[in-house]
């Protein structure tokens, strides 16, 4: 351990430079962070202009305070949620499960065995939005009738907005109203986001919509697909079945009609071959086709004396 310790002061010693820098040639850079609740928070501050630099101590106070909520000084002490990211690597701070009272101003003070520096941060924090939900109006849409879509998103913080598409990506966020409703309960603010997509006459083939929750950043937080009842069940069945009746109905009478030209073909077959036999035509008669047997007519001549006998 002790033998350590000297390695590391006898590197020390012969990496800092015999001149030294004066103190205001380097600077402590921090940028401004935005956090997000109950994740951790980075807060990037570096050295600048200056090499070969160690931290020996840090505070963090918020400016309004005088007392820091966060000390380093070879141990931790304070808030246990903070902490240096990295203390080899640089002065950067995180904060472990970010919460919204850490939202503020601060002041950072990093002291170095190349001197002291003080410098001014802020913290915003956001808050993911959760519990996507949609709903219609009414519950069951039908094609053609009025219709508000649904999408609601709560625990969310700056507001955000929510944006709306139909099946083929055409954004129909123009049509819809936002709804903001702030919380403010004991510091923890949360805005619920509520959309409506209304409809005078709906066309279920849009369907189905997805609607997305977007940060007040307008980063994509979640999406979410509203489903319709699908535009071939509930009021256009009867449009459906029609088209269906009309397309058996032809084709049907394309089968009865490419029937009777077979009929028809066999009978003169039938006739061709039988007429010798003398087969009576009455068979033919009583299967009830008179209609195809006038048709068949003008086809049957000449009979035989066979055939003009069992005629009735
Ligand atoms: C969304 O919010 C609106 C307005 O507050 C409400 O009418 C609707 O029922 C909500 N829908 C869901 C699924 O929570
Ligand atoms: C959709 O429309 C909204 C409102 O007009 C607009 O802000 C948004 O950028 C559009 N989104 C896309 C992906 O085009």
């Amino acid at each position: 351990m002790s033998s350590l310790m000297v390695m590391v002061l006898v590197i020390i010693s012969l990496v800092i430079p015999a001149v030294r820098p004066s103190e205001d040639s380097w600077t402590l850079k921090c940028l401004s962070t935005v956090g997000i609740v109950d994740q951790k928070t980075v807060i990037k501050c570096n050295f600048i202009n200056i090499q070969d630099i160690k931290i020996e101590t840090v505070s963090l106070k918020r400016t309004t305070h005088k007392e820091p909520i966060f000390k380093y000084f070879k141990t931790y002490s304070g808030d246990p949620r903070f902490s240096l990211e990295n203390s080899t690597s640089g002065p950067s701070l995180q904060i472990s499960k970010t919460k919204f009272a850490d939202e503020g101003e601060y002041q950072y003070r990093v002291v170095t065995n190349r001197g002291e520096k003080k410098v001014q941060l802020g913290i915003t924090i956001t808050a993911n939005y959760k519990n996507l939900t949609s709903s219609t109006w009414p519950k069951d849409v039908t094609d053609g009738g009025p219709a508000d879509l649904y999408c609601n998103a709560t625990d969310g913080y700056p507001a955000g907005f929510i944006h709306w598409f139909d099946r083929s990506g055409t954004n129909w966020t123009m049509n819809s109203e936002l709804t903001n409703v702030y919380k403010d309960t004991n510091g923890l603010k949360s805005v619920a986001l509520s959309s409506k997509l209304t409809f005078r006459s709906i066309n279920l083939e849009l369907g189905p919509f997805r609607c997305i929750v977007l940060n007040s950043k307008y980063v994509q937080e979640e999406e979410m697909t509203l489903h319709l009842p699908s535009a071939y069940t509930e009021s256009s069945v009867t449009s459906n079945t029609t088209h269906i009746v009309a397309g058996v109905m032809v084709i049907g009478s394309l089968i009865v009609g490419l029937l009777c030209a077979l009929l028809i073909f066999r009978k003169k077959n039938v006739q061709h071959g039988r007429r010798p036999s003398g087969q009576p035509f009455l068979s033919y008669d009583d299967s009830g086709n008179n209609a195809e047997d006038d048709l068949e007519s003008g086809y049957k001549l000449p009979l035989s004396a066979d055939e003009i006998e069992t005629k009735p």
